[in-house]
């Protein structure tokens, strides 16, 4: 039986080495702070570090954006590595579990799982969607998609359904009317809320700074 050192970085290397091409809001990078904003809301926490640690590592192994779709691609393909590398069958299912339901996307739709391990790793995730960062991986995203920054014209809808997310192709200012301002209220622990407010409120000041110059303030 390997120890959880080896576990862990057994499947480091395996994320790395797959996701070589991603494109930048999902890369390797995006990976390792999500990594590392989970140890760091492990400190105060109770829970399967193990699960918590694996699936911060395979959350976006293959996100189903990227793949037509297909919601249950990323969940197969983490189980069948981890299998691989011989973790239980329990801990198997419950890292699938969270990264099938984790997403931003997944929560605007019906969630039947919960678990302590899920909002940790979720509340590590949405953090690196926020803040600096989650503004460079906004733009960054849109330009992929080769997006407008910002219409005027084209204005904001809140609370979208799951499929009008999914779908839409607004620009990338209303992205954080959708979804990046909407995440500081739904972090799950206390060293996470704690971050949010701070990365949420640089968030509104780039806001604010954004209109003004767009508007040719001085
Ligand atoms: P989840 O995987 O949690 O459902 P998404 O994959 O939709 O969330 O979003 C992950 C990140 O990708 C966002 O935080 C953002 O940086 C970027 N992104 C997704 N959709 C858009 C969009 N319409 N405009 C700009 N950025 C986006
Ligand atoms: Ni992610």
């Amino acid at each position: 039986m390997i120890d959880n050192t080896a576990i862990i970085q057994q499947t480091a290397i395996f994320v790395q080495e797959n996701l070589k091409s991603a494109e930048a809001g999902h890369d390797w990078w995006h990976i390792q702070r999500v990594w590392n904003n989970t140890k760091l809301i492990l400190e105060t926490e109770v829970a399967d570090t193990l699960v918590c640690e694996l699936t911060a590592l395979l959350h976006d192994i293959a996100d189903s954006k990227f793949h037509h779709g297909d919601e249950h691609i990323g969940p197969r393909i983490a189980g069948e590595f981890l299998q691989h590398i011989g973790l239980d069958k329990g801990r198997i299912e419950h890292v699938q579990q969270i990264i099938f339901n984790m997403s931003f996307k997944a929560s605007l739709g019906r969630v039947d799982f919960h678990s302590r391990e899920l909002e940790i790793v979720q509340d590590a995730d949405r953090l690196d969607a926020i803040g600096a960062i989650g503004i460079a991986r906004a733009f960054h995203y849109g330009g992929f998609k080769n997006r407008e920054i910002y219409n005027p014209d084209i204005s904001s809808q809140q609370l979208l359904s799951k499929e009008v997310y999914k779908n839409t192709t607004a620009p990338t200012i209303n992205h954080f009317y959708e979804k990046l301002l909407l995440l500081r209220d739904k972090m799950n622990t206390a060293t996470a809320k704690q971050i949010a407010g701070e990365r949420h409120h640089f968030m509104e000041s780039f806001l604010q700074q954004f209109y003004g110059e767009w508007n040719g303030d001085r």
